[in-house]
């Protein structure tokens, strides 16, 4: 469902608002500019012809009136309607996702790294990144809690409407919902450094059954070890032997650091690095190898991996589902 321009193919009640004003607006600057290019052409076109200078009418408070209130009274009209749409993005829906919750009580708390983005679902415990779940249903909304651990980042899904920034200290809040199922491009709108335009993740519409498998899957601790093949065996030492559990986390383990994403369920999300790359053995070994030749910046250096340690890590990583 990946649009060429996602603002025009809004995908939520929110973006079709948004997308509605746009056009509106578009609409009205597209008249005024007919009408002063065609007056302009028409006295180019009159002028040309005349030998003489025209009726110099300075004064005239008529004319003076009239396009002083004009504008005023459009732009007067366009502030209200903008701030009307923003009053109506903002408001508390009638009907809550979960049952009788509280405004603070978020479904979602996402916070913007250099260059990735940290998804928590803070009422089932689970922590994810780059890539967000909500049920897909046009009558709710969901909450959304937007944090910054660095830098100031902004939060956008195009199709699905506004967008809001991410600034280290201070709490913003969203309202997120989508019209029906689908994969939804969301980026991050606000420079934030090197690999800013590498800040992509996807919200993932999905029914309201789905989201409850996803997060159940999600709160699984990964499989035994003894369930993993002696390759992937090798990798999870490897794992705790060098110096991953420093940045990651994988639940369940001693790993728990989170100045990189949360690896616990790594193989069950579509991308790596925030949307680099799609995730498959080939692209995961690419990115291990030299994750400064995919992502120059990122905060994950070149461990010079040997060709073994390699392929045990990628197949252990693999066995996070
Ligand atoms: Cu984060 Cu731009």
């Amino acid at each position: 469902m990946n649009s060429v321009i996602p603002v025009l193919d809004p995908a939520s009640p929110q973006a079709e608002a948004i997308n509605n004003l746009f056009l509106l607006v578009l609409l009205i600057s597209a008249v005024i500019f007919a009408i002063v290019t065609g007056l302009i052409l028409i006295a180019i076109s009159k002028g040309r012809r005349r030998q003489t200078l025209p009726d110099q009418d300075f004064g005239s408070e008529k004319a003076e009136i009239a396009w002083i209130v004009g504008p005023v009274v459009i732009v007067l009209w366009l502030v209200a309607i903008s701030a009307n749409l923003v009053i109506t993005l903002n408001a508390i829906p009638d009907v809550k996702p979960h049952g009788d919750q509280d405004v603070d009580d978020v479904e979602l708390i996402v916070t913007g790294h250099q260059w990735w983005w940290e998804v928590e679902y803070p009422k089932a415990g689970v922590i994810s990144a780059n890539e967000i779940y909500i049920p897909a249903d046009p009558k709710k909304k969901y909450r959304i809690l937007v944090k910054s651990d660095d830098v100031i980042h902004c939060f956008w899904v195009p199709q699905l409407g506004p967008k809001i920034d991410a600034i280290p200290g201070r709490d913003n809040y969203i309202w997120l919902q989508a019209n029906q199922p689908g994969a939804y491009q969301g980026r991050c709108s606000e420079y934030c450094g090197a690999q800013h335009a590498w800040m992509n993740f996807k919200v993932y519409g999905v029914t309201e059954e789905e989201y409850q498998k996803f997060l159940l899957r999600e709160q699984q601790k990964p499989e035994p070890t003894k369930l993993i093949s002696p390759l992937a065996m090798a990798g999870r030492e490897y794992f705790f032997k060098a110096t991953c559990p420093r940045c990651h986390k994988i639940e369940g383990t001693s790993a728990q650091a989170m100045i990189g994403p949360d690896l616990t369920h790594f193989a069950s999300r579509k991308e790596i690095g925030s949307g680099v790359l799609e995730n498959s053995t080939e692209n995961l070994t690419r990115w291990l190898k030299d994750p400064q030749a995919v992502k120059p910046g990122c905060k994950m250096p070149n461990f010079k991996l040997s060709e073994t340690n390699l392929k045990q890590l990628v197949a252990y990583l693999e066995t996070l589902k």
